[in-house]
C-alpha cells in the first residue's frame, strides 16, 4: 500500500479537482476554505493500511456519533491552489477514535501539518446532516465574494435573506428549498461557531457566516459545490440590482408553481 495508490483513488482525484475548481472560482484566496469528505472503510481499505496510525491528533471537542468514521480533509493553512501539486501534503485521511476525541491520521499531511482549524464546524455539521440524511457525505466551506458582500448590505434575517436569493434566479428555490441559515459574525475556528453552524444545519444545507463565507452540506462534492455556486450566483445578481429600482421580480405565486413543477417544498413559512 503506497501513497501513490491512494492518490489514484477516485475520491482523492475528485477532491483535488474540486479544490482546484473552487480556487479558480475565486472562492478560496490564500488558505481560505476547507472541505471534509466522509468515506467508508470499504472505500479506504484498498488504498491504506487502516491499522497503521501515523499520528494521533486531538480534535479539541468530542463527537462520539462519528466514532470510527473516515474523513478526507483539507489541512489548516493550506492553499487550495496548491492542492493539485502536492495532495499528500495538503490533504489528510483521518479516522475518529471510539471516544470521539481524537483524529487518527492514516495518510497525508506529509509536511507535519494537521486538519483544518474549522474541524468543529465540519464534524458537528456531518453529525447533524447524517441524522437527517444517511447519504450526507460532504461539508464544504469557502469565501465567495458576492455572498460575503451581501452580508454587509442585506438584513441577516434568514427568511428575508433566503427570499431575496430565491427571487434572484428561478432555479434558486428548487436548488435550495430549505433556504439558507445565517449566523451573525462570530469568531471562526471555534467550537462555538461549530455548534451554531451545526444547529442551523438541522433545518438547511447552507449556512452563511456573515462577513466571512458560507458552508454547504451535500451528498457529494458536486452537490455541495452546486449549492454554493447557485447561492453565489443569486448573491451576484442581487448586488447588480440592489441599488436599482426593482420593476419585476419572481412572485411567491410563481415560486409555488416551481414547487409543484419540481416536486419540492419551500421551507415552512418562507413563502407567503
Ligand atoms: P484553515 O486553513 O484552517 O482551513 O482555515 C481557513 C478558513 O477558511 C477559516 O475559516
Ligand atoms: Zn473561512
Amino acid at each position: 500500500m503506497t501513497d501513490k495508490t491512494l492518490l489514484e483513488a477516485p475520491y482523492v482525484v475528485e477532491m483535488v479537482r474540486t479544490c482546484t475548481n473552487m480556487y479558480a472560482h475565486g472562492w478560496d484566496e490564500r488558505n481560505g476554505g476547507n472541505i471534509s469528505l466522509l468515506l467508508s472503510e470499504e472505500e479506504v481499505a484498498p488504498y491504506v493500511d487502516v491499522n497503521n496510525v501515523l499520528r494521533q491528533l486531538p480534535i479539541g471537542f468530542v463527537e462520539p456519533s462519528l466514532a470510527g468514521k473516515y474523513f478526507l480533509v483539507t489541512g489548516t493553512g493550506k492553499y487550495f491552489k496548491n492542492v493539485q501539486y502536492d495532495p499528500a501534503a495538503n490533504l489528510g485521511l483521518i479516522r475518529i477514535t471510539a471516544d470521539g476525541a481524537t483524529a487518527e491520521l492514516l495518510w497525508g499531511f506529509t509536511d507535519g501539518g494537521t486538519f483544518t482549524s474549522e474541524l468543529p464546524a465540519h464534524l458537528m455539521s456531518h453529525a447533524v446532516r447524517l441524522s437527517a440524511d444517511p447519504n450526507a457525505r460532504v461539508v464544504m466551506h469557502c469565501h465567495p465574494a458576492n455572498i460575503l458582500a451581501m452580508t454587509y448590505v442585506h438584513s441577516l434575517d434568514e427568511r428575508e435573506f433566503t427570499r431575496t436569493l430565491w427571487q434572484m434566479c428561478t432555479e434558486c428555490v428548487f436548488v435550495f428549498p430549505d433556504g439558507v441559515g445565517v449566523l451573525p459574525w462570530m469568531c471562526c475556528g471555534t467550537t462555538e461557531i461549530g455548534q451554531a453552524t451545526a444547529e442551523k444545519m438541522r433545518e438547511c444545507r447552507l449556512v452563511v457566516w456573515a462577513q466571512h463565507g458560507i458552508y454547504a452540506a451535500g451528498s457529494s462534492l458536486d452537490d455541495a459545490f452546486g449549492l454554493i455556486e447557485t447561492v453565489e450566483k443569486g448573491a451576484e445578481i442581487y448586488l447588480k440590482v440592489a441599488h436599482l429600482p426593482r420593476l419585476n421580480t419572481i412572485t411567491d405565486a410563481q415560486m409555488h408553481e416551481l414547487e409543484a413543477r419540481f416536486g419540492v417544498k419551500a421551507r415552512e413559512g418562507f413563502l407567503d
